[in-house]
């Protein structure tokens, strides 16, 4: 069977993982896909480090739109990040028929609804695993592991950068710009890392798994936001002497009016296994009617660990997009917001 071939835009921290992955574990990857996966094209404003990346293996170009143009590529991933330049590649490359993988949670808590009803309208698929908590699979979890189940409440820590920050803050008395600075070095923070200290970052994958669990569409604008800039060092060190630590953690709730949305600083007591997750590690609480409360830990951000969810979304449209189309089954993502009418509550 030929390959499926993709084109790739950005090659950056989350890029570079995604063509470096990819090639090292070629075999195992195929054998799942059950096809080839070939980057046949990479975009990205600085083509002399995308060739270098990409070491003559694909061709690399300056501009995005002649990858989201090519009628050779069928699936694109959209890995520039922003509103701006990234939803008109999206959105052309649906109109393009070309499936899309994106990492970019900014754009689809913003933009998602208009993006999927483009997507179902020109019958491709598009896939967002890596867009919340980085490596750890939740949004397979949320809509297919949990699936028979009322999902009645999320609780998680879902920004590396912030949780990287409040531990580093309080394990070495280390100051806040300086623990924010390390974190952009290491690839967590957001190219504007405002959206991970004001709790934005947070807000758009706490909105994206509300939009999954309780089959509603994207309400980021109705998301009560609180970042941690305004906690200060002696703040972590009070709640630690009470027996506490301070987390930010992205919630959602289905109560009987509507679905509560919320993300702020919370006072976590330090037996909770939650409470323990340090660094840029993420985890999830999720607790649906029938399985009770359950928990997915893992890496965040940061390069490979993201890259891992972006090809696990690959594999996942290369098997879809390649079985029969009689036989093939309505992409999850197209029913998951459309579920309910609960309103999201203003808070
Ligand atoms: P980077 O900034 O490292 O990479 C983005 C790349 O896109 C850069 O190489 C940039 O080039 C390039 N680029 C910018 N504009 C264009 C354009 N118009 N055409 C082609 N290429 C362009 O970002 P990340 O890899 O960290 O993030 C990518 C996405 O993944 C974002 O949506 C982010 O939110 C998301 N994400 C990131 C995670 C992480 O841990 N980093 C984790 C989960 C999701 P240049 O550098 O020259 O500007
Ligand atoms: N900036 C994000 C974080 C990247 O720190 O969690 C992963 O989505």
């Amino acid at each position: 069977m030929k390959p499926i071939k993709v084109g790739l835009l950005g090659i950056g921290t989350v890029g570079s993982g995604t063509f470096n992955v990819l090639k090292r574990n070629q075999l195992e990857i195929t054998r799942r896909a059950g096809r080839s996966i070939e980057i046949a094209m990479v975009a990205d404003l600085n083509v002399e480090r995308a060739r270098e990346l990409t070491n003559g293996e694909c061709e690399v170009v300056n501009d995005a739109n002649l990858v989201v143009s090519n009628p050779d590529i069928d699936i694109v991933i959209e890995l520039i990040g922003g509103y701006g330049i990234a939803k008109d590649l999206v959105m052309k490359a649906i109109a393009n028929g070309k499936h899309v993988v994106t990492a970019n949670k900014a754009l689809l808590a913003t933009h998602g609804n208009e993006i999927f009803k483009a997507a179902e309208e020109k019958g491709v698929m598009v896939a967002f695993e890596a867009a919340v908590a980085g490596g750890i699979p939740i949004i397979k979890a949320l809509r297919e592991g949990l699936t028979a189940n009322r999902i009645q409440w999320i609780a998680g820590i879902i920004n590396g950068t912030t949780n990287f920050i409040l531990s580093e803050m309080r394990d070495k008395g280390l100051d806040f710009a300086t623990v924010l600075k390390q974190a952009q070095e290491l690839g967590y923070a957001e190219a504007d890392p405002t959206f991970d200290i004001e709790g934005v970052d947070a807000a758009h994958k706490a909105t994206i798994m509300a939009s999954i669990a309780y089959g509603i569409p994207m309400q980021f604008d109705k998301a009560h936001v609180e970042g941690i800039t305004k906690l200060q060092a002696s703040d972590i060190r009070y709640a630690e002497e009470l027996g506490y630590r301070i987390k930010l953690l992205g919630i959602s709730k289905r109560t009987e009016d509507g679905i509560e949305l919320r993300v702020h600083p919370t006072l976590i007591p330090e037996k909770r296994l939650i409470a323990n997750v340090e660094g840029a590690m993420n985890a999830v609480l999720v607790h649906g009617d029938a399985v009770g409360a359950t928990l997915y830990y893992g890496k965040g951000a940061g390069s490979e660990p993201t890259a891992s969810a972006v090809i696990a979304d690959l594999v996942d449209i290369t098997r879809l997009a390649t079985a029969d189309p009689e036989h093939r089954v309505p992409y999850l993502a197209f029913q998951s917001n459309s579920l309910s009418d609960l309103p999201v509550l203003p808070m």
